[in-house]
């Protein structure tokens, strides 16, 4: 346990930890999958059961992450070797970690794609393509490993000067700039999206509510998409939950940081939508929409070379700040665990890490026949991280406090030693001893097919 020195980093301000923990939060799962999700499955009516989830379980497992971390203040494992001393639960920060690596393998694969996107925004290479040479565009280039191997590197160079940098001077310092840069840049696309000609169809495609089309996948994909886009399940939040200061309320945190990510998903729904629906534009599939559905829309919208460019920066922002969560799991884990120094926990973490990536970004050319159990690379650790690794993750994480801390346990923590009223507690108790444990087993059991109720 060399690894930890006596002043262990942490951020510096109540700002600082909602930027950076919304931060990790909004990300490609917002922006790039939600939109999509939601439209597919009943607009309005997928939203009122996310919304329920959030509340009742994305919260309160964030809350127990929280907990975790702040307790123990380490790393996803040491956290639980701390807590735990001589149980088999570090296995679980272990998971974590593993989760990690397979997150962020794929996860920057197609945040590289925004920099591609970013640069053709730039020299206006949409212009004069129709449709069909736009969907060209899009799988040549994913098709080719040179350009987005060369993306990728980029995205995961600068994942890592950040990290390299520290919490505080790294983590803490960027988030502040860029959220903040996010919110500007999707508020402008909304207001230029909703005030199109024609934009109340795409308005109403995402709000209205058809219950018809819920049925129990719905409600899975729901809760699917709640765990992946509040970044709970792997000790992320463990991990930034440490850094957090004593005298932060982190129930206000998670509730703040759980509002922010769920805005934000429906702020980009408004950016989207009402322009695809404006210019008679099929909704496309979830890669698609972004990469391929909305260059058309720019090319055809007058200022649609700044509003492209916009759009893809702030893709790439969002992305950024998701990224180096994942990154700094696997950076803490390695620097106080292995006892290295953060910068060379940080090059031993990306170029471990890039293994892994440059066969997510292969996948979709040279490795395309490379199958493991019928995957491609990316799609297995795609698939695994979320559907398994997460569900799994959040399903023990709430087990840990509400059976293993316990409700005095948790009441300290949440209540920084009493200083806080937490009349919440009762409530959170009865979640996380049954409602979340039992809703997360469900969707793990249809996500991994032992049981099918579609
Ligand atoms: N939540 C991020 C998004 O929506 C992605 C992410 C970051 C994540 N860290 C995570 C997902 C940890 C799961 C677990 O894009």
């Amino acid at each position: 346990m060399s690894g930890i020195p006596a002043n262990r980093d942490s951020f510096g301000s109540r700002f600082g930890v909602i930027a950076a923990t919304a931060g990790s939060a909004i990300g490609l799962g917002n922006i790039w999958r939600f939109p999509y999700v939601a439209g597919e499955n009943g607009g309005g009516a997928f939203l009122i059961i996310y919304l329920g989830f959030i509340l009742l379980i994305g919260i309160p497992v964030m809350l127990s992450e929280f907990t975790i971390g702040r307790s123990a203040q380490r790393n996803v494992f040491g956290s639980f070797r701390k807590l735990a001393p001589g149980k088999p639960w570090y296995l679980i920060g272990l998971m974590g970690v593993g989760a990690a690596f397979m997150i962020l393998a794929f996860y920057t694969a197609v945040a590289g794609w925004t920099l591609e996107y970013i640069f053709q925004s730039v020299i206006n290479g949409f212009e004069g393509l129709s449709s069909n040479q736009l969907n060209d565009m899009f799988y040549s280039f994913i098709g080719t490993p040179w350009r987005p191997l060369l993306w990728f590197f980029v995205f995961m160079a600068l994942t890592g000067a950040i990290i390299m940098s520290g919490v505080q001077k790294g983590i803490e310092k960027y988030t502040k700039i860029l959220m903040p840069m996010l919110l500007v840049l999707l508020f402008i696309l909304v207001v230029r999206s909703v005030t199109l000609p024609g934009a109340a169809s795409g308005i109403s495609f995402l709000f209205k509510p058809d219950f018809s089309k819920i049925t129990p996948t719905t409600i899975l994909e729901a809760l699917g998409q709640a765990f992946f886009s509040l970044s709970i399940g792997m000790g992320t939040l463990i991990t930034y939950g440490s850094y957090i200061q004593k005298n932060d309320n982190l129930g206000n945190t998670a509730v703040s940081v759980a509002f922010a990510d769920t805005f934000i998903a429906i702020l980009a729904g408004l950016a989207i939508f009402p322009a695809v629906f404006a210019f008679g534009i099929e909704p496309g599939s979830g890669e698609g929409l972004v990469y391929i559905t909305l260059p058309n829309i720019f090319l055809q919208m007058p200022g649609g070379y700044i509003f492209s460019l916009m759009f893809f920066i702030l893709l790439g922002v969002a992305a950024l700040t998701s990224t180096i969560s994942v990154l700094e799991v696997i950076v803490a884990f390695f620097s106080e665990e292995l006892g290295l120094k953060r910068k060379a926990a940080t090059w031993l973490a990306t170029s471990s890490v890039s293994i892994l990536g440059v066969m997510c970004v292969l996948s979709s050319s040279t490795m395309a026949d490379v199958k493991i159990f019928g995957f491609t690379v990316f799609n297995l650790m795609n698939f695994t991280s979320a559907n398994i690794l997460l569900p799994l993750g959040g399903f023990f994480i709430v087990i840990f406090v509400a059976w293993f801390l316990g409700r005095d346990g948790a009441k300290e923590e949440l209540s920084n030693q009493g200083k806080l009223k937490v009349r919440y507690i009762p409530f959170y108790m009865f979640v996380i001893k049954f409602l979340a444990p039992l809703a997360i087993a469900f969707i793990f059991l249809q996500g991994v097919g032992l049981i099918n109720f579609s």
